[in-house]
């Protein structure tokens, strides 16, 4: 513990301003533990908890990842008001009982920090620990951060649709099996773990199941309940991103690969999801009123079938003319798609949303790519 820690405030004075539906007016004033606020997703969740107006405690490992969170210029845009943000230092997630100090007076928990794969094909030993058993006790660990605590109405937790999909449909052939966020659920993955890439969604499917089971076993005596959000492959804005590389990171690079010309031998899943969404489908789910719990959201774009990577080929043709002719792009490498199906209808209509396209994400993605270009060349 490194910090002082404010408590929740009623507060609701806010100088955010650009926004124009009439739910974004609503300014809460909960107290929200963060992890993983490093990172492509958790940022951006990170920045829609406080344009919410919910006050944030943000878990790191680190006084220096901290600092880099904290000194991103992004956050400067947001008009935070005082004391909005703050940290707390848990050098290891996974030792018990890492969080209960910091889920003191919280009323809500997000908790996003699980361990990434560095690449598809990146082989790292002791994947079990690494991955699997750090990503199941990491969730244990807030789960009961949040009973010690007795003030938390909510936790969600950043599952992944690779949660409730084996492996084998996960790339392919392709199959007509369709994920549901309800009905989805893999009971078992034997290790060993070879790749990160399997690692991962084992380490998914081990955290959601073991969260899953606790709330089956402690549902009775316990003042909350669960929230498991399951996004497909994830662009957008990475709002942390100050030169064109740091957007090759995390499922961004998926896209930029082929942009940039590459080939990949395997071939992607069809589905994808808009940054954008998957922020706010999280923070929309603090509203214990609104959203009903113990249950899980996929967030997943373009309808059943999803996307085909390859036509972001097309959408820099037809909207990045520039970009190509200077070369930042080109058109070809080659990014072969498997038809994942997903129904992510539920989501659509508890939240109110309309999952945004996978042309407008690799807009978004390709536009910031372009934008981080430029600055670079001035
Ligand atoms: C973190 O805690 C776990 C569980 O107590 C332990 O097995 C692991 O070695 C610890 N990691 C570090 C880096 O200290
Ligand atoms: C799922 O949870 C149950 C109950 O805790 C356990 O017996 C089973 O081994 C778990 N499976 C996985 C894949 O973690």
């Amino acid at each position: 513990m490194s910090t002082k820690l404010p408590g929740p405030r009623t507060s609701v004075i806010f100088n955010y301003q650009d926004h124009t539906s009439c739910d974004s007016l609503i300014m809460h004033s909960g107290l929200v533990l963060i992890t993983g606020a490093g990172g492509y997703v958790g940022f951006a969740v990170l920045c829609e908890t406080l344009r919410k107006g919910y006050y944030a405690r943000v878990a790191v490992r680190s006084t220096a990842k901290g600092d880099a969170i904290a000194s991103a210029p992004f956050l400067r845009t947001l008009g935070l008001k005082q004391n909005q943000i703050t940290f707390v230092t848990i050098p290891n997630f996974t030792a018990p009982h890492a969080f209960d100090e910091a889920a003191r007076d919280c009323t809500h928990i997000i908790h996003v920090a699980s361990p990434l794969p560095t690449a598809l094909d990146a082989v790292t030993s002791n994947n079990e620990e690494i991955f699997v058993t750090a990503a199941k006790k990491g969730t244990l660990a807030i789960l009961e951060a949040a009973r010690v605590a007795g003030t938390v109405e909510r936790v969600v937790i950043t599952s992944s649709y690779t949660a409730m999909r084996t492996l084998d449909a996960i790339f392919g052939p392709d199959s007509a099996d369709v994920v549901t966020a309800a009905g989805s659920r893999i009971l078992d993955v034997p290790g060993p773990y070879p790749l990160d890439m399997v690692a991962y969604p084992a380490s998914k499917i081990a955290a959601l199941n073991a969260s899953e089971a606790w709330i089956r076993e402690h549902g009775e005596e316990i003042r909350f309940d669960l929230v498991s959000i399951a996004p497909s492959f994830v662009l957008g804005r990475n709002e942390q991103a100050q030169k064109p590389d740091d957007l090759l990171t995390s499922t961004t690079l998926l896209l930029l690969n082929m942009l940039l010309g590459l080939h990949s031998p395997s071939p992607l899943p069809s589905a994808v999801a808009h940054i954008d969404d998957v922020a706010h489908v999280h923070v929309a789910s603090l509203d214990v009123e609104k959203i009903p719990g113990n249950r899980a959201y996929l967030v997943s774009s373009d309808g059943l079938k999803g996307a085909a990577w390859a036509t972001a080929k097309e959408i820099v043709k037809k909207d990045f003319p520039q970009a190509l002719k200077k070369q930042w792009f080109v058109l070809t490498g080659t990014q072969p798609t498997v038809c994942n199906t997903v129904d992510a209808s539920e989501t659509e209509e508890v939240f109110g949303i309309v999952h945004k396209d996978f042309e407008t994400q690799v807009m978004a993605t390709v536009a910031q790519y372009i934008e981080l270009k430029k600055m670079e060349e001035e």
